[in-house]
């Protein structure tokens, strides 16, 4: 008897978690150019609320129409179940780990027990780390990457007219925003290894565990504003974006650069005026960009953190937990 069905989590309206429903679901089809994934752990991400929610805090022109029922989420890790016939690199019981499709939705996606996914949004996952800590890596990780180390496509830019360019971090003051979180704990890293001096941005109660990570040093926003403390920055990262990231352009010197990670930059007048590049990008799927951070992640040069795992069945709780703040690293749901 050949299975046609499997567990999913899978949204029929938009609303709050409780819309999110743990039900059978047709078990995805596997089309030329992709691999069928046993799904172990799935990593959640900032979109999957957005997509929960209809994203109602979007400009209404980016609100894409939703085909219900949909599965939500990116981020998967898992082993190859099967493997379409023209895909090469990828054979039956490779455990691998990706984000799946993303910029798009509506096809087979992570909130599963099996997701079909494109072989180029797949890389093999590190064996240094397990399911657990690979599926919260892709979509924080790779936001990380094309920020600040390498684009990766030549994909018209959704966010800006000109292309995001990473810049040269050796030996440069980097401050990261939201340091604690899925984007900020793996920017605090990457710029480390690239050499970067790193002021890391978060609530107190992460100081310890962002040193860890080896920012240099600490601003806890709920004492100070740290653009009242850091100065003579060349680069903010920016992971909450949004109307107040312009405060970050008088940390900057003259020719350094403010990178918000979300939408909602408004003064590019004063930007001009101080001599400072502002300039965002859209995260893309790309698998070989998670195998070249596979080594990274491998020999532990880039640590995933958990903040907290949910079984498949309990999203709701997972995104209450997302929707209480404070996140420290990735929130990641178990698949049986
Ligand atoms: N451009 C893209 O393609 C792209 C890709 C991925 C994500 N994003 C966006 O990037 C943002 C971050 O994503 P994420 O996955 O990193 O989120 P996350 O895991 O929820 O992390 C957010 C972090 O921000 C911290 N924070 C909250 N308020 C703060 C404040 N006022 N000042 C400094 N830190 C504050 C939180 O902890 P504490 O408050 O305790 O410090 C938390 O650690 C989201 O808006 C997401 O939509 C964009």
């Amino acid at each position: 008897m050949s299975i046609d069905t499997m567990k999913a989590i899978r949204l029929h309206e938009f609303g709050g978690p409780e819309v999110l429903r743990y039900e059978e679901a047709p078990l995805p089809e596997l089309k030329p150019g992709e691999v069928l994934v046993r799904v172990h752990a799935v990593g959640i991400n900032p979109p999957d609320w957005y997509l929960r929610e209809g994203y109602k805090d979007l400009p209404p022109e980016w609100r894409p129409s939703v085909p219900f029922p949909i599965i939500l989420g990116t981020d998967v890790s898992g082993v190859v179940e099967a493997v379409a016939t023209d895909v090469q690199g990828f054979s039956v019981g490779d455990e691998v780990y990706g984000m799946v499709r993303f910029p798009s939705f509506g096809e087979s996606a992570a909130y599963a027990e099996y997701v079909a996914a494109p072989a180029s949004d797949l890389a093999i996952k590190p064996a240094g780390i397990d399911h657990v800590h690979a599926a919260g890596a892709p979509m924080a990780v790779l936001t990380a990457w094309q920020f600040l180390i390498e684009l990766g496509h030549n994909e018209p830019n959704p966010l800006q007219p000109e292309m995001h360019r990473p810049l040269p971090l050796n030996g440069k003051t980097v401050l990261i925003n939201g340091a604690a979180g899925g984007v900020g704990h793996f920017a605090v890293q990457l710029a480390k290894w690239k050499g970067a001096h790193v002021i890391a941005v978060a609530s107190g109660k992460h100081e310890s565990f962002l040193r860890e990570l080896g920012a240099d040093e600490f601003i806890d926003y709920t004492k100070s504003p740290p653009e009242d403390i850091a100065n003579d920055v060349d680069l903010v990262l920016d992971t909450l974006g949004g109307p107040t990231t312009s405060r970050f352009l008088r940390t900057l010197k003259r020719g350094g650069a403010l990178f918000p990670v979300f939408l909602g930059f408004s003064d590019a007048e004063e930007a001009a005026k101080l001599g400072v590049t502002v300039s965002m990008t859209q995260v893309r799927s790309n698998g070989p960009q998670l195998a070249e951070l596979g080594g990274l992640l491998n020999d532990g040069t880039v640590r995933v953190a958990i903040d907290s795992m949910f079984p498949l069945a309990n999203a709701r709780m997972a995104h209450e937990r997302a929707s209480s703040g404070h996140i420290q690293g990735k929130i990641v749901l178990t698949v049986e």
